[in-house]
């Protein structure tokens, strides 16, 4: 039912076969545990990410409405900007962005470096701003400004995460489940990082009506749960609207907010050594404010007996190019 509803929706074909899902064998030695990657960090486009498959269907809707600039906002080092920005590229339209630096670093390599680098050679527009406390009015009068002098923007929201950009992730959990099935196993659960939940609400929605059993658990990034949970859970609900479909039963928003300190953006210890032994156990890498954290829980879990039995699939949403932002926090 909710399969055949997206069917119905506009997507940029951009991605046209599943992300590979892959054992890590060293690391699950390590761990004691099985361990799989969900590699949606290879997604096709500008070092690839989460954010393309929201993308294809916000930028379909973008075309359709005939707009000629991607507007957007996020961090200096954001995977999202990046990822819109590239796609405004491919498809010939302009990009704009609304950046705020929100560790109040003045470190040239996160001002400069990293996805900041890329969004140059991609010609997106900048503005610098104090603060993205008002995101949704700050991007509607970027767009009111532009309409002014001629241009048709479309508002694509932070970490594309609306009800249509979630999509994106109700199609990845459909093309999950399938993997899973293929597999014979019986998985304990799937990790993510969840931010601005675009991802943690469309994948747990898919999953709830196609695997009810299997727990879905966002690490945080940037909230406590209590802040966390109704912004997943409001995001699943309007995402479900948009399907003309009801909240599966099975849904739960499961959060794990232990992870994401000192606060957004600012790798602790444990980010920073579950990005080091990943990197050197299994050459895959994670990045300092999203997947290292993610996986910090993920590794804190398995020792804490957090996890039912059964083999773990980690989704690896992308984030690497923000390592060359942060390149003094591993020199210990
Ligand atoms: C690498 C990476 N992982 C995870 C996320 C979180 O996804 P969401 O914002 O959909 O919660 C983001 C969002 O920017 C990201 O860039």
């Amino acid at each position: 039912m909710m399969k055949q509803q997206l069917s119905h929706f506009n997507r940029l074909q951009l991605l046209n076969a599943p992300t590979a899902l892959e054992k890590l064998e060293r690391l699950s030695i390590w761990a004691g545990r099985d361990l799989y990657v969900k590699r949606d960090d290879v997604t096709p486009l500008a070092l690839g990410g989460n954010k393309l498959r929201k993308l294809e269907y916000l930028a379909a809707d973008a075309l359709a409405q005939g707009a000629d600039t991607l507007i957007t906002a996020g961090a200096i080092q954001s995977n999202h900007v990046r990822q819109t920005a590239a796609l405004a590229a491919r498809l010939g339209l302009g990009c704009v962005a609304l950046l705020e630096n929100p560790i109040a670093t003045d470190d040239i390599n996160y001002l400069r470096n990293g996805n900041r680098l890329l969004l140059d050679l991609f010609d997106a527009k900048v503005e610098l701003v104090d603060n993205l406390d008002n995101a949704d009015q700050q991007l509607q009068a970027l767009a009111d400004s532009l309409s002014a002098s001629g241009k048709k923007p479309y508002r694509v929201p932070i970490g594309g995460s609306n009800a249509l950009g979630a999509l994106g992730y109700v199609r990845a959990g459909f093309e999950l489940a399938e993997q899973i099935q293929q597999t014979g196993l019986q998985f304990a659960a799937v990790v993510l990082a969840s931010g601005s939940a675009g991802t943690h609400s469309g994948l747990a929605l898919a999953l709830a009506e196609a695997l009810p059993q299997l727990p879905v658990i966002g690490v945080t990034v940037s909230r406590a749960e209590e802040a966390q949970a109704p912004k997943v859970q409001g995001l699943a609900e309007r995402t479900a609207a948009l399907l003309g479909v009801p909240l599966p039963s099975a849904f739960k928003v499961e959060l794990w907010d232990e992870y994401f300190g000192p606060r957004y953006g600012e790798p602790n210890a444990g980010t920073l050594s579950a990005i080091k032994l990943v990197a050197n156990h299994e050459g895959l890498l994670l990045d300092p404010v999203y997947t290292g954290k993610a996986m910090a829980g993920l590794l804190d879990g398995i020792g804490r007996q957090r996890f039912k039995n059964g083999p773990i699939i980690f989704l690896h949403t992308g984030g690497a190019p923000a390592l060359f932002a942060y390149p003094d926090v591993f020199s210990s």
